[in-house]
């Protein structure tokens, strides 16, 4: 058992305390935000994430995790303090603070503050995903920890030693933070190149879907992250890849792949834009219905979500958008608040002249299609993230169009 403080009390730093409360240590979290600390005392926990609700009361019950605004109860007397807040993008697109140098960050701001210090700095990145970051931190491919102070790295190391998962331990902490960018990046470039893989089979006659289905069966290769569909959103990818460039244009090297990445990325939204006005001729006082408007499903997690530019482009080229999503909406209204939003998919699909699917929730999976159709003005269905069978749609009366597939 160990005391342990997590500043920062967002879905990392919250499933983070959470769990190692689990693990039987002593938690204390804390966040400068007081309606959010409110809330939590109050056993609610202030966003969506599955399971967390359940592990947060379980554990705040059992007297393992506490939480506070307050940093004097929380970090002295800890034997760890885990720092999780959010690190938003500046101007130039370099994470505040920025990546592989965060540690270097901390340790000089420690040192400002107090010149008697005893803390190491040591990096722990996370790989936890929105919508299974429990089962993300509970069953882990790996841990990894750096530090110029190699034990305590391997003390941090032992938080995780219930979890029987390998730990790396790299002799410095520059390393340790590489990993965290290099592999979100690497992620966000599978799908990138799926994405372009997508338009060429488009164009070839090939069927995209089907091509990364043949590509994941060989184990050099893999099945993860090759869904083609309409991009990456969220809080890290989009961040990370342009942190890392900049972080490479910082030190005077252009990284020609990440860029690449980065502007397949961004025009990947538009093809939907690019299938409607073929099917529809024309936007202006067309009817347009989305399916999901989170940036992927089992969250209602609306940063970097392609549907924001969808619906605004939508909506500049004189569309009326309606949605609906089964947890985002909320979120949604704030960003884009000219979409009409409506209670479920049956809603959406009346009257429209189109309906693009954006989030693969699965209850959209699980839909009555034929009912859909019915309820249609013009039965068109753009489907952004390949969940339908292109003849069964065509079969329904659907004038159908996938991503890198007719
Ligand atoms: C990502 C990483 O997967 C985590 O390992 C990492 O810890 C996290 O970022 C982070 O840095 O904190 P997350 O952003 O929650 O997790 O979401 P993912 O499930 O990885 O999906 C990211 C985006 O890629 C979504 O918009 C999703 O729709 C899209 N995606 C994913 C595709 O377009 N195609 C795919 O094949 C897979």
């Amino acid at each position: 058992m160990s005391k342990v403080a997590v500043i920062g009390a967002g879905y990392v730093g919250l499933t983070t305390a959470a769990c190692l409360a689990d693990l039987g240590n002593v938690v204390t979290v804390v966040d400068i935000d007081e309606s959010k600390i409110a809330r939590l005392k109050s056993n609610q926990v202030p966003f969506y994430e599955p399971g967390l609700l359940e592990l947060v009361q379980r554990n705040a019950n059992a007297e393992r995790l506490s939480f506070t605004t307050s940093y004097l109860d929380a970090v002295p007397g800890a034997e760890y303090a885990i720092i999780a807040v959010s690190t938003p993008e500046g101007e130039g697109g370099e994470a505040d603070p920025v990546p592989p140098l965060t540690g270097d960050m901390v340790s000089r701001v420690l040192k400002k503050r107090n010149t008697q210090h005893k803390a190491s700095v040591v990096s722990n990145p996370e790989f936890l995903r929105e919508g299974s970051a429990i089962q993300d931190f509970m069953h882990p491919d790996r841990v990894v920890v750096g530090s110029h102070d190699r034990e305590a790295a391997e003390k941090v190391g032992k938080l995780y030693a219930p979890l029987d998962s390998p730990i790396l331990v790299t002799p410095n902490i520059y390393t340790a933070e590489m990993v965290k960018y290099a592999s979100n990046a690497f992620l966000a470039t599978r799908i990138s190149f799926i994405n372009e893989i997508a338009r060429i089979s488009e164009r070839v006659g090939a069927d995209a879907k089907l091509v990364a289905e043949g590509m994941g069966l060989d184990k050099r290769i893999g099945p993860y992250y090759l869904d083609a569909g309409i991009g990456y959103g969220g809080s890290c990818f989009p961040k990370d890849v342009a942190a890392l460039a900049a972080v490479a244009e910082g030190f005077d090297y252009h990284p020609e792949l990440l860029h690449a990445v980065m502007d397949i990325n961004r025009d990947q939204r538009m093809l939907v834009i690019d299938k409607l006005r073929e099917c529809l001729d024309e936007l202006p006082g067309r009817i347009i219905g989305l399916l999901g408007l989170a940036f992927k499903p089992n969250t209602d997690d609306m940063r970097e979500a392609p549907s924001i530019d969808i619906a605004k482009v939508l909506l500049a080229a004189g569309a009326e958008v309606r949605a609906y999503d089964p947890a985002a909406i909320e979120r949604s209204r704030m960003l884009v608040p000219e979409v009409d939003y409506l209670m479920d998919a049956y809603e959406v699909a009346e009257g429209a002249d189109a309906i693009v699917l954006i989030t693969e929730w699965n209850e959209f999976r699980q839909l009555d299609m034929a009912r859909v159709q019915q309820l249609m003005r013009r039965p068109v269905i753009v489907d952004g993230r390949n969940i339908y069978d292109p003849e069964t749609m065509r079969g329904l009366g659907f004038t159908y169009r996938g991503i890198g597939r007719e």
